[in-house]
């Protein structure tokens, strides 16, 4: 049995995590952590856990979760939980973190697109991106795993294949993606109350979301070429749910089965990704609540492009689903053990 504490568990992602370990045979989950309502019933603040655990939340005490945790989960906005996490590390167990803290390197490039000073930033170069269909080796061995962005697991596993076998031109591309509101979290904004998003569909961020930096190092390090991309994110009336429309010019002429053949070879051994058949076009409905990852892709002829579609859940395999595919890997468990 694995030993785990969720850490900001009142949110969002971590109530999906909740829901995803309780149907995990390997897991007992030990300490629940908020910062506002310590002492508060866990079925207080998701009701649909009833009955489900017995545990109150805590606030986060890192000697006191590590004494009984072997892994924790972070699920805290980006700049709230570095030092914390250094903390619980050197208490020598493991983590994954769900914020966007670990995610970039270059800790000048965090910096600017989070426009928050890093507190722990000596763990930047050994924290690993926790993409296992891109870097499944290297996740076994990781004391830190940086979960990805749920526009980033989305657009990158749209284009990797394409990039690593030199289909498209780099410098190309242009990604129109759409989220549900539960993609924000549960932090109240004007943007997502309810007369603003519902009966609407609007683009925000254009062209600055902070996804981008992480989804350029991430094709480039599967590519070995520097990727410039344009990327136009929309708000969508739905609650959950990602859908990405990635364009790009192909290098030479190029029919739709030599692509469908290059995403066969790169996923076709995948648990998780999903090609859709010719004809048919990934949707946020087909994915909802798992950790599946729908794609398919189209050629337009005319002007020498390729159209990648792809859809996923953004609290499963945008966050907390992968985040449980991540620990599973850590710690020798079935790769899809808990998941659906
Ligand atoms: N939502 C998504 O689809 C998604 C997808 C991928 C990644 N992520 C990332 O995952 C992380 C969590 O996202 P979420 O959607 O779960 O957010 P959320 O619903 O807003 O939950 C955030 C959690 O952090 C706690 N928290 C907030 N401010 C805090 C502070 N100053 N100190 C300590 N704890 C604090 C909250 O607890 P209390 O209020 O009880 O203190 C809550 O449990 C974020 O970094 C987000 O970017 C989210």
């Amino acid at each position: 049995m694995i030993s785990v504490s969720i850490v900001g568990a009142s949110g969002y992602t971590g109530g999906e995590l909740l829901k995803i370990l309780r149907r995990h045979p390997d897991v007992r989950v030990k300490h629940v952590t908020t910062s506002s309502s310590p002492g508060k019933r866990l079925e207080e603040v998701h009701p649909q856990l009833r009955k489900d655990f017995d545990l109150s939340l805590e606030s986060f005490d890192a000697k006191r979760l590590a004494r009984d945790t072997d892994v924790a989960f972070f699920a805290l906005p980006h700049g709230v939980g570095s030092k914390n996490i250094a903390e619980f590390l050197a208490t020598g167990k493991k983590v994954v973190d769900l914020s966007a803290d670990f995610r970039l390197r270059d800790v000048k490039t965090y910096e600017a697109w989070y426009k928050v000073k890093h507190a722990s930033p000596k763990l930047l170069k050994e924290a690993v991106y926790g993409l296992p269909e891109l870097f499944r080796p290297r996740i076994p061995g990781a004391r830190l795993v940086a979960n990805p962005g749920c526009y980033a697991t989305t657009t990158i596993l749209a284009l990797a294949p394409l990039l690593k076998n030199g289909v498209i031109d780099p410098a190309s591309i242009i990604v129109d993606a759409k989220s549900g509101v539960s993609g924000a979290g549960k932090k109240l904004d004007l943007m997502y109350h309810f007369p603003e998003c519902a009966e609407n569909f609007q683009a925000y961020a254009v062209n600055k979301h902070r996804h981008m930096p992480e989804i350029e190092q991430t094709l480039k390090d599967v590519s070995g070429r520097t990727v410039a991309l344009t990327f136009v994110p929309h708000l969508v009336p739905m609650t959950r749910g990602i859908l990405a429309c990635a364009y790009a010019k192909l290098r030479k002429k190029t029919d739709v089965s030599r692509i469908r053949a290059l995403f066969e070879k790169e996923y076709g051994g995948e648990r998780f990704i999903r090609l859709l058949p010719e004809g048919r076009w990934p949707q946020t409905k087909d994915v909802s609540y798992t950790n599946y990852v729908d794609i398919n892709a189209a050629v337009d002829e005319r002007n020498g492009r390729v159209i990648v579609l792809a859809a996923l859940d953004n609290l499963v395999k945008g966050a907390s689903g992968q985040a449980v595919q991540n620990m599973n890997l850590m710690f020798g468990l079935d790769e899809a053990a808990g998941l659906v």
